[in-house]
């Protein structure tokens, strides 16, 4: 009689792994302890999410340091320990200035690395009709304690995610995550190269020159070049950071294009970078919001605001976005990036039309579909009836 071969195919075997788990399972889960740990800091994974989430940190500005009548470094240090951070991400401040209760975000410039040491840098520069950062220039002195929640921010390098090589595109004040970035990768903490374009009206609204040409100088993964606007001047790069330019110092291979800094460069980039034909998933940018939309005479709407149940009625003008308004009326929403894209402050347009800018609208189709927003980055149309989330 001839013998039967029996082979066990991957779907058996599957199974039988299953089975052998639920078993394991049970005989674990039987022999637990009954009582529940009543302490959850216990876990140590609870202390690390803790520690890199903390729902809002106490910060006491420790020393300012002033690079021109417009912009200034504030060091921060605290009794806890700091949340720790990837180069690239920023931390959201809130504030209560009068009535209004506003939160505004501001990339770290410090490296990872400093916070581990208890510190975190952010700069402030004014901008035009700047309500925030007037606030801050004004009235943040050594010594202040003001509140910040954890460390945010999707652009930082991810090697699974993005080339080895970074072009990063810098307008004014938006060099500070690149900073961070540069800091970083100096002190071995992240492992790719940095092509730094920084782009300025004149060399003399150039932030931290001296420590990136050091950078520069020293680091061969480090490069940075700066172009000037307004200004024709030897050793320096005339006009605007656009695709020519990016071709002219990127990188052999592969690269990652990351942008940061005001609107005007967001929209002047919109038609010079298709013609780099790169992929989608190689460009990243980080847009600062001035809440404002410049180009038409204000219309006053109302919003008749439901907040936990509570109806209030406010004014709100079509120039500002419905986050402003809220602000300005007192009414906390929670709000993080202010450009669309972390949904913090997602609510549900019940009535009414809001105009969103192109290239802004960051929301999920599910809630396009089911009229939510991001009062961020949408302008009244119309009186409007939101609920807050
Ligand atoms: S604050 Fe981030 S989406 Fe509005």
């Amino acid at each position: 009689m001839s013998k039967k071969k029996f082979s066990v195919n991957g779907n058996l075997k599957d199974s039988l792994n299953t089975v052998k788990f639920l078993t394991e399972r049970k005989h674990f889960i039987n022999s637990a302890a009954a009582a529940l740990p009543t302490r959850t800091d216990d876990f140590g994974v609870n202390r690390v999410a803790k520690s890199i989430h903390p729902k809002e940190q106490k910060l006491v500005i420790s020393r300012i340091e002033e690079h021109s009548d417009i912009a200034k470094s504030y060091f921060f240090k605290s009794e806890t320990a700091l949340a720790y951070f990837k180069a690239g991400q920023y931390l959201t401040f809130r504030f209560e200035i009068g009535n209004a209760v506003v939160t505004r975000s501001y990339s770290i410039a410090s490296s990872p690395a400093s916070a581990l040491n208890g510190e975190y840098q952010i700069t402030v520069k004014r901008i035009n009709d700047g309500f925030v950062s007037d606030y801050i220039l004004h009235n943040w002195t050594v010594g202040n304690e003001v509140t910040a929640y954890a460390p945010e921010g999707n652009m930082t390098y991810c090697p699974l995610r993005d080339a080895e090589n970074i072009v990063a595109v810098a307008g004014g004040s938006g060099i500070t995550p690149f900073l961070s970035l540069a800091r970083a990768i100096d002190q071995g903490d992240e492992d790719c190269t940095l092509t730094l374009l920084y782009g300025c009206r004149t060399s003399d609204e150039i932030l931290f020159k001296s420590e990136l040409d050091s950078l520069s100088a020293n680091n061969s993964k480090i490069n940075v070049v700066y172009v000037l606007s307004h200004s024709d001047e030897e050793g320096y790069e005339k006009g605007f950071v656009g695709a020519d330019i990016i071709k002219k110092y990127a990188p052999e291979g592969n690269y990652s294009i990351f942008v940061c800094g005001p609107g005007g460069l967001y929209k002047y980039l919109e038609s010079e970078l298709p013609k780099l034909q790169k992929e989608k998933k190689y460009i990243r940018f980080e847009v600062f919001s001035s809440g404002k939309k410049s180009d038409e005479e204000p219309t006053e709407y109302s919003i008749t605001v439901i907040n936990r149940g509570v109806e209030s009625v406010i004014k709100a003008s079509s120039s500002e976005t419905v986050l402003c308004a809220f602000e300005r009326a007192g009414i906390e929403v929670p709000a993080r990036c202010h450009t669309g894209e972390c949904g913090f402050c997602r609510s549900k347009l019940v009535s009414g039309k809001v105009y969103i800018p192109e290239g802004e609208d960051r929301r999920r189709i599910a809630d396009m579909q089911f009229n939510f927003i991001h009062p961020c980055c949408c302008y009244p149309e119309s009186d409007l009836v939101v609920r807050i989330n």
